[in-house]
């Protein structure tokens, strides 16, 4: 009376089996992985922040020197996309340019800086894709200098605070990238 089982599920049984050979390629690779992540995260000023965003990323764990690239940079690609989507629809709004014409015009200036750094940090995607290093380091410190500038913008504006944990993010994600960068130099 049972009907015969989906042909999907032994299929599905046989990949997980495989998935989980590969996953479990030994803990020596695991430890050597975590050794490069330390190696990376003491270089940046807040390696706690720094092995938790890494350790975000399931790859992380037998991650070498070049996966750990493309794992950075993708985080701070994202980070930064985020956040310029999140300035435009603040700007878009309607009611902001009435109610402060300053804090539009800082966000407008935020908005160009954070979309350089997606360009900047997209570019660095495309080398990591064409294995080419050189210019990484130039790259997230152009991200980082996105998030400087944004703080810089606002100042003491009482509305500081509204970019501040997000510029924060993006710093600190750049300088992960920034010590990733020195594994290939
Ligand atoms: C940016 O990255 C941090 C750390 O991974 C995360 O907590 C935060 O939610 C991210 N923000 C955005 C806007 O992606």
């Amino acid at each position: 009376m049972t009907p015969f089982p989906s042909p999907r599920l032994p299929l599905l049984l046989l990949f997980s089996a495989v998935l989980t050979a590969v996953l479990s390629v030994g803990p020596s690779s695991a430890a050597a992985a975590t050794e490069l992540v330390r190696q990376v995260c003491d270089k940046t000023g807040d390696s706690r922040y720094c092995f938790a965003a890494l350790y975000s990323d399931p790859r992380t764990p037998n991650a070498d020197a070049y996966s750990l690239a493309y794992i950075s940079f993708g985080l701070a690609y994202l980070n930064a996309t985020h956040t310029r989507d999140h300035i435009s629809r603040l700007l878009s709004s309607p009611a902001l340019a009435d109610r402060s014409p300053t804090l539009t015009s800082s966000l407008q200036s935020c908005r160009r800086g954070y979309a350089a750094a997606v360009a900047k940090l997209a570019a660095a995607y495309n080398d990591l894709n064409a294995e080419t290093f050189a210019g990484l380091a130039e790259y997230s410190g152009g991200g980082a200098r996105a998030a400087g500038d944004c703080d810089r913008t606002f100042g003491s504006s009482p509305y500081a605070p509204l970019m501040a944990g997000r510029n924060r993010d993006l710093t600190r994600l750049c300088e992960i990238c920034t010590a990733v960068s020195k594994l290939f130099t």
